[in-house]
C-alpha cells in the first residue's frame, strides 16, 4: 500500500458543477448533507485522511453557495458552462500548469469512497505504470453507468457511456465508477482530442480512454467489489439510503476502535470527528464538524456536538455545544447551549438551561443553574448563583465582564458590562451591579426590604 509520502505528489480534482435536476432542491447537490456535513466535504475529509496536498473543487451550478461552504484551503475552478466531465477537468488546466505528478479525479456527490480503495488504485496505476487509471464495479444493476469494454486480453479498452452503447455493450456488467487517477500532462494533452459527438452533444471524460491508448499510453482499471463506496447521490433517496450505510459504518469503526455507540442508527458522527477509547455515545447524539472527545467520556442521549472539544471523563447531558472547549471531568446539561469559543475549564458544572457564549470558565468554576453567561471571563472555582444574567449588550455594542477566583455571585444578579469583579468578592442576591466590586468586597444592588406588620390583618378589617 503506498504511504502518505507516496501520496504526496498527488493533487486531486473533485467534480462538483453538475445541477443534480432530480433533487429537487435549491441547494446545489454537493451542500446536501450526511452527518452533519455537505457531500463534497466528505470527499475532502478523506483526501485529508490522505494527506493529499492539494485539492481543487470544479464548481459550476451554484458556485457562489459552493464555494463559500468549502475550507479556505480549498481551491476552486469555476466550469461556467457544463458541457461535460472531460470540459469540467479542463477547467483545472490553469490551475495545474506546470503540474507533473497524478492527479486524482472524483466527484463530489460520491461521498463513501474509502481511503483504502484510493490507495489499491494508487497502486495498481503505479505498478502498470499506466497513463490513466479508471475505478470499475459490477453493481447489481448495471442501469446507466457506462459501460466497461475489455480487448480480447481482458485489458480495459474504451468505456461507452450506456446512451451511445450498442445492445451487446449494455450487456456488460461491470461499469465505471467515475473515479480516475491520471498522470496529469498525459491526460491534459489527450483531452485536448476529445469531442462531443455523441448522444448527448457532451465532452466526456471516459473517452480519454481511447485517446490515451491511441497516443500509445497505458491504461488500467481496478475494480472495486463494494457499490457503496462508489454510489452517487442523484435523489433524496438515494441521499438517505447512503446516510444509513455511512452511518452503520461509521458506527462499526467506532465500536472496533473501543466506543460504545449504543445507538447507531439513531447516532450521526461526522467524517472528521475523533473519539477516545471507553467513551460512551448514547442514541440520538449528533456529533458534527471537527468535534474531538477524549477517553471515558459520556455524551447522553440527544446531544448536539459541532466544533467541539472535549478533555477526558466528560459528562454532556442532553445538550447544545458549538465552537466550544471543555476541560476534564466538567459535567454540561442537562439542557445547556454553549457557543461561540465557549472554553470552560477542569471539573467545572455546568447545569440546566444554562447558556454560555463567548466565555471562559477556571477551572472548578460552577454555573448551576438557569443563566446566561456571554463574554464574560471567570477565574477558577467562581460560583455563579441561579438566574444570574451578564448584560454584555447594550444595544449597540458587545461588552466584557471579568470575574476574579473564588468570587460568588448570589442567585438573580445582574451583571451590567463592561464590569469588573475581583477575587473573592460576593454579590448578593437580586443585586443590579454597574459598578466594578473590589477584590473581597460585598457588593449589595437591591432596594432595602420594607416590614409592614400586621398590614394584611388591617386590610381584611380584622381586629389585632
Ligand atoms: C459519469 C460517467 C459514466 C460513469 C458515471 C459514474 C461521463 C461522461 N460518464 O456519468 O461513465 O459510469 O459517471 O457515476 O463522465 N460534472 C461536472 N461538469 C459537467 C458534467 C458533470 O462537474 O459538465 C460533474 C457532476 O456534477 C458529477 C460528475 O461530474 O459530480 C459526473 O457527472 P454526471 O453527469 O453525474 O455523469 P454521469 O452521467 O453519471
Ligand atoms: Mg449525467
Amino acid at each position: 500500500m503506498p504511504t502518505s509520502h507516496e501520496l504526496s505528489n498527488l493533487s486531486a480534482l473533485i467534480m462538483a458543477a453538475g445541477k443534480g435536476t432530480r433533487m429537487k432542491s435549491a441547494l446545489p447537490k454537493v451542500l446536501h448533507r450526511i452527518a452533519g456535513e455537505p457531500l463534497v466535504g466528505h470527499v475532502l475529509a478523506t483526501l485529508e485522511r490522505l494527506e493529499i496536498p492539494r485539492s481543487i473543487v470544479i464548481v459550476g451550478h451554484g458556485a457562489e453557495q459552493v464555494r463559500a461552504a468549502l475550507p479556505e484551503s480549498v481551491q476552486t475552478v469555476e466550469q461556467r458552462e457544463q458541457l461535460g466531465t472531460a470540459h469540467a477537468v479542463m477547467q483545472a488546466e490553469e490551475a495545474l500548469s506546470g503540474f507533473t505528478g497524478d492527479v486524482l479525479i472524483l466527484s463530489g456527490d460520491v461521498p463513501l469512497l474509502s481511503e483504502e480503495t484510493i490507495r489499491k488504485m494508487v497502486e495498481t496505476h503505479r505498478s502498470a505504470q499506466a497513463a490513466l487509471t479508471v475505478l470499475t464495479f459490477s453493481p447489481e444493476d448495471a442501469a446507466r453507468y457506462g459501460r466497461i469494454v475489455r480487448d480480447a486480453h481482458g485489458r480495459l479498452a474504451r468505456i461507452v457511456e450506456y446512451k451511445d452503447a450498442s445492445e451487446a455493450e449494455r450487456a456488460i456488467g461491470e461499469v465505471n465508477a467515475g473515479v480516475y487517477l491520471a498522470d496529469w500532462p498525459r491526460l491534459s494533452e489527450a483531452l485536448k482530442g476529445i469531442g462531443n459527438a455523441n448522444a448527448q452533444g457532451e465532452y466526456y471524460l471516459p473517452d480519454a480512454v481511447t485517446a490515451l491508448l491511441a497516443a500509445g499510453h497505458g491504461v488500467a482499471a481496478y475494480c472495486t467489489d463494494d457499490p457503496i463506496e462508489v454510489a452517487g447521490v442523484n435523489t433524496r433517496l438515494e441521499l438517505v439510503e447512503l446516510a444509513e450505510a455511512y452511518q452503520r459504518r461509521t458506527a462499526r469503526r467506532f465500536l472496533e476502535a473501543g466506543v460504545t455507540v449504543e445507538s447507531p442508527t439513531t447516532t450521526w458522527i461526522g467524517p472528521r470527528v475523533v473519539i477516545g477509547e471507553d467513551t460512551v455515545v448514547e442514541g440520538g447524539v449528533q456529533l458534527y464538524g471537527r468535534t474531538r472527545i477524549g477517553s471515558l467520556c459520556r455524551i447522553g442521549a440527544h446531544s448536539q456536538l459541532t466544533d467541539t472539544v472535549l478533555a477526558d471523563e466528560v459528562v454532556i447531558l442532553q445538550s447544545v455545544l458549538t465552537d466550544s472547549s471543555i476541560g476534564r471531568r466538567t459535567q454540561v446539561g442537562p439542557f445547556a447551549h454553549l457557543r461561540n469559543g465557549a472554553e470552560i475549564g477542569e471539573q467545572c458544572r455546568i447545569g440546566n438551561f444554562v447558556e454560555i457564549k463567548g466565555s471562559v470558565f477556571g477551572d472548578g468554576a460552577k454555573a448551576s443553574h438557569l443563566s446566561y453567561i456571554g463574554d464574560a471571563t471567570l477565574g477558577a472555582k467562581v460560583n455563579i448563583g441561579a438566574g444570574t444574567i451578564t448584560c454584555n449588550y447594550d444595544g449597540e455594542r458587545k461588552h466584557r465582564t471579568v470575574i476574579g477566583a473564588r468570587s460568588f455571585i448570589g442567585s438573580n444578579s445582574t451583571l451590567v458590562a463592561p464590569l469588573s469583579v475581583g477575587s473573592d468578592a460576593f454579590t448578593a442576591a437580586g443585586s443590579t451591579i454597574t459598578e466594578d466590586v473590589p477584590d473581597g468586597a460585598l457588593a449589595l444592588g437591591r432596594a432595602r426590604q420594607a416590614l409592614k406588620l400586621g398590614w394584611v390583618l388591617q386590610r381584611k378589617g380584622i381586629p389585632q
